[in-house]
């Protein structure tokens, strides 16, 4: 294992920020190569086959190319879709990032919790999986909120972003049936994160808001436990999108310590 072998943060956008924020904070001295599939965003609105093919496939090629030590799929979509597959191809560790169902159970009071994914994830049935296991008995509301993903990504080009959008993405979720009880609401997409004030503000009431990105970075700074890390360059991120409009994330990337950007 070479020293400067990275990390690499998968997501199809930007949302994989909010997992390198935690990384950094464990691991300040880990190579990090941080790609986006802005050409497959939204994952959120695509089917399950097309997802499977394009993670597979894209972290086939990327690992090819950079031989990372480890791969963190920063994306709940596609990690409850095509996790047990990239884990089939890649002879490398895979760390996945899946809806933080477990650690809300153990906090919520009302015993209703309150799930924002994108639609493709909250269809998923390793959700139904991971309710049964760790939520048997408590009420699991599930919203595709797919707007909040837009939202996200025009908040990290700096552009201002409305309550009342948001408040027009969580509304699906409120108006359930008991969507008047949720006190904990589990953010199941990497993107929403970013959008934690303004959900705050559009819930309109006290709720906890739970993610899994601590979660992910204390899981990838275990399996990289006592292996030496050392940085040959600036940390890069790549995307498969348009190059120049990658760049309108720049200030976004550089508050996490990633300066180059560049196409794939
Ligand atoms: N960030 C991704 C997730 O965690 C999804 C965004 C998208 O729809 O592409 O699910």
């Amino acid at each position: 294992m070479q020293a400067n072998s990275p990390i690499l943060l998968f997501d199809s956008g930007i949302g994989g920020l909010t997992v390198l924020s935690e990384l950094r904070k464990l691991l300040p001295d880990a190579p990090v190569i941080y790609a986006a599939d802005q050409a497959g965003l939204p994952y959120g609105e695509k089917s399950e086959a097309e997802i499977a093919a394009r993670v597979s496939g894209l972290l086939g090629r990327m690992a090819e190319r950079w031989q990372p030590r480890l791969i963190c799929i920063a994306c709940n979509t596609a990690s409850t879709i095509a996790l047990g597959m990239v884990r089939d191809v890649l002879e490398i560790p895979i760390v996945g990032t899946v809806p933080a169902i477990k650690p809300a159970a153990g906090m919520t009071k009302s015993g209703v919790i309150g799930l924002l994914g994108t639609k493709a994830t909250i269809r998923q049935a390793y959700v139904d999986n991971l309710q049964q296991e760790f939520a048997g008995g408590m009420k699991l509301l599930r919203h595709g909120a797919h707007g909040l993903v837009d939202l996200a990504e025009a908040k990290m080009r700096g552009e201002d972003v409305s309550i009342d959008a948001v408040a027009e993405e969580t509304k699906g979720l409120l108006l359930q049936p008991h969507g008047d009880e949720i006190d904990t609401v589990v953010l199941a997409c990497t993107h929403f994160p970013l959008l934690e004030e303004e959900l705050g503000k559009a819930i309109g009431r006290d709720v906890n808001f739970v993610h899994g990105a601590a979660g992910i970075a204390r899981r990838v700074a275990f399996l990289t436990d006592g292996q030496v890390f050392e940085r040959s360059g600036p940390d890069r991120a790549v995307t498969t999108g348009d190059p120049g409009d990658f760049k309108q994330l720049s200030r976004a990337f550089a508050a996490h310590g990633i300066e180059q950007l560049e196409g794939f």
